[in-house]
């Protein structure tokens, strides 16, 4: 009887590993893509890949669908491991109805999902989907609804990462939208609320899918994603490198690398830096050389180019890296930078990422379109999600942190741990030339040679202010140091904070300006 059994299951599973009609898979198999099983198996630890619920099948009877079963209902559900660490993964397979989400497909992916949270791994969804199954009507509305109310349960509890690998339309957005990232496959893979055949009926725009929803429209002017892969294989990878960098769940440290210190002296960082401070430079150089060996892995890099995120490691160790960028709008903060940082800032804090901030900042971008677009309620997620971060935070002006973007970026102020000032930091309420053309206006207004005077009062001020002696003197600015002393600088004071706790007054929960 035993052995009979077993026969069965066998023989289920095999056919279940062939997703149910072989001659119907294969004729509808895009040869360029690759099938949710091979995703997943590529996705985790060679030999680690355990599927569950791959003998599930849908409960539907219209439609003639009760003809048309095929098990594992068009999800690849499982575990594994991905570098050694337990990782929960779903994959839709779009040879079955589209990919698309049934009753029971929902079902399983909310199985696993609630394994995820019970065991604090991260969960990672490759999706690949035409949608709510349009056979079941309300009850594959239901299912999106399961999903996006555990999307939201488990934020900040453990990662959710999303890569999109097809179709992914209409409501169904929203469970990514709520996980933490999302990349998402170029050429490939698509994401919009409403496609280009209703756009095209009530705005009468005409637009591809690409154009509307691609991988290079959701990088580089929505924002949306996080991510883009250049294939399936490098989307699946970057996947593997992404949770590299993340702790399993809420509770646990970073991952930590080994690494063996040294001097760590960069002599190049002095170089860096112009000698006139209207030029600009690569922040991204200063990030290289501050971080180990090619550790650095960009977040939306395509968007708000004007401030730069990602994860790098210090000495071994995970952090999240947030910097202007003067070669960008000269590093100003505007709506979407501050969003893009806001919300990273607070995924390094849900999951205990220590903050490395670096900061050339002229200030807030000025203008109609800024101030129209909520310049004052976006800024503000900023300087929210900083002041509400207790992981260890970390500073370092290099050079401009002038008027309310001192105080955003990551000031003292505001909770901040360390800071430090490179020689050529210009602490103030604003640029020399501002300043003077206000405070000294009728002195200079009353001169002979009115330009003659600006230059020397802004001269004076520049003496005066544009420094980091002042901050330093009154505490705000814990030490001014060479620029070629920072890393060492700063992988101490990172070991110095590791054991930081600091928690935030009780309440249900704050209330950020959304
Ligand atoms: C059931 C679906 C399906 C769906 C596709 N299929 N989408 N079956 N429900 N939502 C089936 C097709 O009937 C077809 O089956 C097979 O999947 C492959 O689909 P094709 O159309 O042949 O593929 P392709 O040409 O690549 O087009 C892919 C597609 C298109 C663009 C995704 O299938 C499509 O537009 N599907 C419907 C998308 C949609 O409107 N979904 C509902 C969105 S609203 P056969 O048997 O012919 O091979 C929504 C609400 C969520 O999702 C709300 C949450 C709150």
């Amino acid at each position: 009887m035993m052995n009979f059994k077993l026969e069965q299951l066998k023989k289920k599973q095999s056919e279940a590993l062939l997703g149910g009609g072989k001659e119907r898979i294969i004729a509808q198999h895009n040869k360029k893509k690759l099938t949710a099983r091979e995703r997943v198996e590529l996705f985790l630890d060679k030999g680690s890949f355990e599927e569950i619920g791959m003998l599930v099948t849908h409960r539907t009877s219209d439609f003639g669908m009760d003809k048309q079963i095929y098990y594992g209902d068009g999800v690849v559900t499982a575990y594994g491991t991905v570098n050694g660490r337990l990782v929960y993964v779903f994959a839709q397979d779009f040879t079955v109805f589209g990919g698309s989400l049934s009753e029971t497909h929902a079902e399983k992916i909310c199985k696993i999902m609630d394994l995820a949270v019970k065991n604090g791994a991260p969960i990672v969804g490759l999706n690949d989907s035409g949608g709510a199954r349009i056979q079941e009507g309300v009850r594959s509305l239901g299912g999106y609804a399961d999903l996006f109310y555990r999307n939201v349960r488990s934020s900040g509890v453990i990662p959710q990462i999303s890569a999109i690998m097809g179709p992914c339309a209409g409501g169904a957005v929203y469970s990514p939208a709520i996980t933490d990232f999302i990349i998402m496959v170029e050429k490939s893979s698509y994401m919009f609320v409403t496609g280009p055949n209703v756009v095209k009926t009530v705005t009468n725009e005409e637009v591809s899918s690409e154009d509307l929803g691609g991988a290079h429209t959701h990088s580089s002017k929505s924002g949306v994603t996080h991510f883009t892969a250049s294939n399936e294989v490098d989307c699946i990878l970057q996947l593997r490198k992404l949770l590299s960098y993340i702790p399993q769940n809420c509770n646990e440290k970073t991952p930590v690398l080994d690494y063996r210190l040294q001097e760590e002296l960069r002599p190049k960082l002095e170089t860096i830096i112009p000698d006139n401070p209207q030029q600009p430079y690569d922040i991204k150089e200063v990030i290289a050389e501050l971080l180990d060996e090619e550790s650095f892995y960009e977040v939306q890099s395509e968007f708000a180019q004007n401030i730069v995120i990602g994860f790098g490691r210090l000495a071994g160790r995970s952090i999240g890296i947030v910097a202007n960028q003067p070669m960008v709008l000269a590093g100003c903060l505007d709506v979407n930078a501050s969003k893009k940082a806001g919300r990273f800032v607070r995924f390094c804090d849900c999951f205990n990422i220590p903050l490395l901030v670096l900061e050339d900042v002229p200030g807030f971008l000025p203008g109609t379109d800024q101030e129209w677009n909520g310049i004052i309620s976006n800024g503000a997620k900023l300087l929210y999600a900083f002041s509400e971060a207790t992981v260890p935070r970390v500073t370092v002006i290099t050079r401009k942190a002038y008027g309310g973007a001192y105080d955003v970026m990551n000031s003292k102020h505001i909770g901040a741990d360390l800071n430090f000032a490179w020689p050529s930091a210009e602490i103030a309420v604003m640029g020399a030339k501002g300043a003077s053309e206000i405070i000294f206006k009728k002195e200079i207004d009353a001169s002979a040679d009115p330009a003659q005077k600006l230059m020397e009062k802004e001269q004076e001020y520049a003496e005066k202010f544009a420094n980091p002696y002042h901050a330093a003197a009154r505490g705000f600015v814990d030490e001014v140091i060479f620029p070629e002393q920072t890393r060492r600088k700063l992988i101490k004071a990172f070991a110095s904070l590791e054991s930081k706790s600091e928690s935030l007054p009780k309440r249900k929960h704050g209330n950020i300006p959304l």
